[in-house]
């Protein structure tokens, strides 16, 4: 447990910060250069836990991963074994915190010749996996789990597969994944259909890999038995951990903050329509296009916040910016009430609770919701401990709230922030460290 306390800024915060690779975008860049024949090169990958536990998993399955440099940056080079070349890992695969690393894995495994367990830590260890399993189950899956198989640790004994047809009840890009993944192994055809658009990385980077998923209407599929080609892969900016630094810019008086080469897929983006409604300044230019995903850079200056009312289709775009939007909310003006939300009590903490706890703790008002949140806003962070529930997300928001609070906040403990933004402290310290 580290902890860490944030004191407010007296000045306006300026600049430009440089922002890590995509976590979502890095997980599947080093998923299919392990599964593609030849050799990968994955620039501007993102080395934090999470990552690296994806990049450990397939170590163990027998890929060749080489750090390397290239245009004097770190990148991967992958050495890929084919769809068919992975080898039974002699040991209990641990995933830590990594839901994604957990989820797609258990959908590549299910099809693959071999035993394999998914272990992960505490907050991973409560985590639902029967939506995972239930779907891969009738692809002729063997797989099961503590709890009456809903929850992991995973032992998979893997199957033949056979392609199904799965309207997900749910939208979830890591459910998604994993039947398309298990999709690659089957014999036929596996198809998807969702409620409302997760993230769509996984298709866009089976492309990029070159081969295209299957489109009819509504379903996204993949055609069993394709073999994935090794490129080379450069990952954008995590718009995730950018929205920190969006939000840092829009809450502190007179700052104005750019980050560039920032993914702006769509599927991600829904922060930015949101922030605008409120009120906030945000310009983007675009830039060249990387590895199937738009890209831009992006700049917030502040101007004053009005509450708003969040809810419906967009959700999955801004599901992991719940709460830095609270800290956001907090200090608009009027009411800000967030619905439609209710997988936030399922992400790496239950992240309606822990906002609503840490915001009260330091001295805003905040109502939880069975599936979101209200802020009545235009509250003023006074200052205090909150707790951070090992939830990087929560940390970083809390953090950022702590620029506007009238006295210091201490955050309970910041290690989580090691699985998707290593570096978020040093950088926030010098956004806040810089004069006027
Ligand atoms: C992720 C999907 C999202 C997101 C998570 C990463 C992914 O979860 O919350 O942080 O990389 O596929 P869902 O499976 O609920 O869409």
């Amino acid at each position: 447990m580290t902890p860490k306390t944030i004191t407010p800024v007296s000045h306006p915060l300026r600049g430009v910060v440089r922002i890590p690779g995509d976590k979502s975008i890095t997980h599947r860049a080093v998923i299919f250069s392990a599964l593609a024949f030849g050799t990968s090169r994955i620039d501007g990958y993102l080395p934090s836990d999470d990552c690296l536990r994806t990049v450990a998993a397939f170590r163990q399955m027998g890929v060749a991963f080489e750090e390397v440099r290239h245009d004097g940056a770190p990148a991967l080079r992958v050495t890929g074994v084919g769809r068919r070349g992975l080898l039974e890992p002699a040991n209990v695969i641990d995933c830590g915190n990594s839901g994604t690393t957990m989820r797609l894995l258990t959908g590549l495994l299910a099809g693959q010749s071999f035993f394999s367990v998914l272990a992960g830590d505490a907050s991973l260890r409560r985590r639902p996996m029967r939506r995972v399993i239930d779907p891969l189950r009738r692809m002729g899956a063997e797989i099961s789990g503590r709890a009456d198989d809903h929850l992991a640790p995973l032992a998979i004994r893997g199957r033949r597969l056979s392609g199904i047809d799965h309207a997900l009840p749910i939208a979830s890009a890591q459910v998604k994944s994993a039947i398309l993944l298990a999709g690659l192994t089957a014999s036929g055809a596996t198809r998807v259909r969702e409620p409302a658009h997760s993230r769509d990385h996984t298709e866009r980077m089976l492309s990029h890999f070159g081969q295209p998923c299957l489109r009819q209407d509504d379903w996204i599929g993949v055609q069993g038995g394709g073999g994935l080609t090794g490129v080379d892969v450069a990952v954008p900016g995590d718009f995730s951990s950018a929205a920190f630094f969006l939000v840092a810019a829009a809450v502190v008086e007179d700052s104005e903050i750019t980050v560039d080469q920032i993914g702006i897929n769509p599927t991600r983006t829904g922060l930015i329509d949101v922030l605008r409604k409120m009120g906030a300044d945000i310009s983007l230019t675009p830039r060249p296009s990387l590895c199937g995903e738009p890209v831009a850079e992006i700049t917030v200056r502040w101007r004053p916040l009005r509450g708003i009312t969040v809810a419906g289709d967009r959700l999955p775009s801004l599901i992991d910016e719940f709460p830095i939007l609270c800290v956001a909310a907090a200090v608009a003006d009027g009411e800000t009430v967030i619905r439609g939300a209710a997988e936030l009590r399922v992400k790496e903490s239950d992240r309606i609770a822990a906002m609503a706890e840490a915001l009260s703790a330091v001295g805003v008002k905040a109502e939880a919701l069975p599936d979101g949140i209200r802020i009545p806003g235009g509250g003023r962070f006074t200052g205090g401990t909150c707790k951070t529930h090992g939830d990087h997300r929560v940390a970083m928001a809390m953090a950022v709230a702590a620029l506007v609070a009238t006295g210091p906040i201490t955050l309970n403990d910041t290690d989580s922030i090691q699985t998707s933004f290593p570096d978020f402290m040093t950088q926030l310290a010098s956004l806040t460290a810089r004069p006027e």
